[in-house]
């Protein structure tokens, strides 16, 4: 990994000193998948020893296959092929199998954010998909062609996604927070055919728009050429005749008979978009075998899935998470999946816990920023409802810090639930590190050990393990099924970006170190892009969006620690020549990047500075903006400044 200056250096302290152990909760090993850690020492060691055979054992036993694949797996570096030649199909695997035996059971149990709710069973679920794979097909998409998903969190998002796995056409899904702007960026970067939206979805009790910002996005994204809309809020939108079509006017005139296509093993199941370091949206790409058997295998082990359950992931289908966690695995498992539309204080801080009782919801996995949250909010809030249907809990997004880890233990878990905090990446598909709740002894803070099959580590910028505690690369040695195959379009920036770092490993950003039980303890990411909420945010975007402001010239942006979001967007700008620097303009830049890239990169505070601290090669200095950021004093090397007053005059500004 190179060392620019302008790297953030894996200078890694163990801030953290975590003594508290947690057992599995007694009885939970007796009737779990993995019943205790021995059983979890052994499956990982035959998933090492013959990873191959492994895998290959478990795609038989857990997934429905129309014809054998002929080789487990085809490794040329980076690139991997997964049960190569084998003919299988998602929808299938969610759908169909179930049929017989859960067909009336509720595959999703959805509530809106003014309180209806509606349950749709594996039958018709089953229903409702075919007759949009019908629809789909009806408008010219067949297989690889690529439909862009800009919806609500509505049973109809997943009802997309699986018409879409059933004939073989990639889904993008991009998250209903997005402007018109970014949603045009992704269409253009995957060529999409068709998009599935809907006149708007409800958030904080307000309706908010989103057909205006598909016209708006597809008025310059020459490649769409149908959108879909559906009826949620029923507000008045344009449609263009011809091009535009409502989804119940539409899916009325199909049949639910739709067989489910024999798919290859590798047919591109989807391209999920994910910030870079520079500057352009990765399209991470994932396919269609392996991304099915790790979703599956990973919802039955960790989150212990069984009939009874009600489960609840609360992600959006925007993220990765609501296409492993929400959607694919748990309908994969026959489970029933939770959705909720809206906000978690909407009408009042309590909704979380208010539909947990009410649903008797068992099993709910969240992020550590909306545990953040909850904490803030107040205690009262969850003890005003019976909570006492869960029995586990799991977090994701980013570490969660122990104090935040014991109050979800104590205060929303009844001190009886085991904790899973997992973790993972867009690129991974899955679950990579995480305790199994019946076999794992946790340590809060930590996401403790890898999955079977999944060979994780430590190392330095060659690649050597590191020794116990000591700050490093976290790397993954092996592949896995449900890695990601390439970045779309552009398998070089693949290859550099993810097995260019370290030799011969996958890397993708993050620094952790190992203690000496093995566990993991991930330490955030070692390059600039800035997680606010649990979202991972490219600065190269942000800045882009506040240097195509006509008064800006140049910007950098870092990340602050923030209690409640894990880090705040903290901007400094330089403005052209003859701009005044005034307090109005620094709202009119917030709202302009809220508008280029939506409400999530709006930044916390935006600094003038007169200039930025730059290397003599011309990179930014980031880690210098950052102690500024975080008011604390700078360390470190500032010897490859250009311009050293450059820092005074920040610093006294
Ligand atoms: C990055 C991936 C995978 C879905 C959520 C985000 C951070 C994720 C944890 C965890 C510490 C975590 C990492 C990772 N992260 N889970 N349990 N502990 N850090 O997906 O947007 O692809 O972000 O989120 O930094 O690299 P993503």
């Amino acid at each position: 990994m190179a060392s620019e200056p302008g790297h953030r250096a894996i200078e890694i302290e163990s801030i953290l000193q975590e003594e508290r152990r947690f057992k599995p909760p007694a009885g939970f090993g007796e009737r779990a998948w993995i019943g205790d850690f021995a059983a979890y020492q052994q499956l990982y060691a035959r998933s090492v020893a013959d990873p191959e055979a492994f895998w290959a054992d478990l795609a038989q036993k857990e997934l429905h296959w129309f014809a054998p694949w002929q080789q487990v797996l085809d490794w040329q570096e980076p690139f991997a092929r997964w049960f190569v030649g084998g003919k299988i199909n998602l929808s299938y695997n969610c759908l169909d199998r179930h049929l017989p035996e859960r067909g009336d059971k509720t595959a999703i149990l959805w509530e809106g954010e003014p309180g209806e709710v509606r349950a749709l069973s594996y039958a018709q679920l089953h229903a409702e998909v075919c007759r949009f794979a019908n629809a789909l097909k009806s408008l010219g998409v067949g297989r690889g062609d690529v439909v862009a998903i800009y919806m609500p969190l509505v049973p109809e998002a997943a009802i997309a996604m699986l018409a879409c796995a059933r004939i073989g056409a990639p889904h993008t899904v991009i998250f209903g927070g997005f402007s018109g702007e970014a949603v045009r960026d992704r269409l253009n970067d995957a060529r999409a055919k068709v998009v599935v939206t809907a006149d708007g979805g409800f958030r904080k009790g307000a309706i908010v728009a989103l057909k205006p910002r598909v016209d708006e996005a597809v008025a310059q994204a020459t490649s769409v050429q149908h959108i879909v809309c559906l009826r949620r809020t029923g507000q008045e939108v344009a449609m263009q005749p011809g091009r535009d079509l409502w989804w119940n006017e539409l899916v009325a005139r199909h049949s639910s008979d739709c067989p489910a296509e024999a798919l290859d093993s590798e047919d591109v199941l989807f391209i999920l978009y994910t910030s870079g370091t520079t500057g352009k949206p990765k399209g991470v790409v994932h396919t269609t075998a392996g991304y099915n058997l790790y979703s599956h295998i990973t919802s039955k082990w960790i989150f212990d899935l069984r009939d009874e359950d009600v489960y609840w992931c609360t992600a959006d289908v925007g993220w990765i998470t609501g296409h492993s966690y929400v959607v694919y695995g748990p309908l994969s498992n026959g489970a029933t999946t939770f959705l909720y539309e809206g906000a978690p204080n909407q009408p009042d801080p309590g909704r979380f816990w208010q539909m947990i009782e009410k649903h008797r919801i068992t099993i709910f996995y969240t992020a550590p920023t909306a545990i953040r949250t909850f904490i803030k909010w107040g205690d009262e809030w969850p003890k005003r409802h019976d909570l006492g249907s869960l029995r586990l809990l799991a977090t994701v997004g980013e570490p969660i810090n122990p104090e935040a880890w014991i109050w979800y233990h104590r205060v929303i878990g009844g001190e009886r639930c085991p904790i899973c905090d997992t973790w993972w990446q867009t690129e991974t598909g899955g679950i990579m590190i995480t305790p199994l709740p019946g076999a794992t002894t946790t340590k809060p803070g930590s996401a403790t050990l890898p999955f079977p099959g999944i060979v994780a580590d430590v190392v330095d910028r060659e690649g050597n393990s590191c020794e116990a505690n000591e700050g490093g690369y976290l790397v993954i040695r092996k592949p896995w099924p449900s890695m990601l195959r390439t970045v779309y379009g552009d398998p070089e920036r693949y290859r550099q970006n993810y097995w260019g770092q370290v030799p011969h490993v996958y890397f993708a950003g993050d620094g952790a170190r190992r203690d000496a039980d093995g566990y993991f303890w991930v330490m955030g990411r070692v390059d600039d892009v800035i997680s606010v909420s649990g979202h991972r945010l490219g600065t190269m975007e942000i800045e882009s969006a506040l240097v195509s402001h006509p008064a800006v010239a140049e910007a950098a942006v870092v990340g602050r620690p923030d209690d409640i979001k894990g880090e705040a967007i903290v901007a400094f700008v330089t403005v052209e020549a003859g701009v005044e620097q005034t307090a109005p303009l620094l709202d009119e830049l917030r709202a302009h990047v809220v508008k280029e890239i939506g409400a999530l990169a709006r930044p916390e505070e935006i600094r003038y500075a007169e200039a930025l601290p730059k290397t003599r090669s011309g990179k930014i200095m980031r880690r210098l903006l950052r102690s500024l950021a975080a008011g604390v004093e700078l360390t470190g090397d500032t010897s490859t400044l250009e311009d050293r007053s450059v820092l005074e005059k920040l610093r006294d500004g």
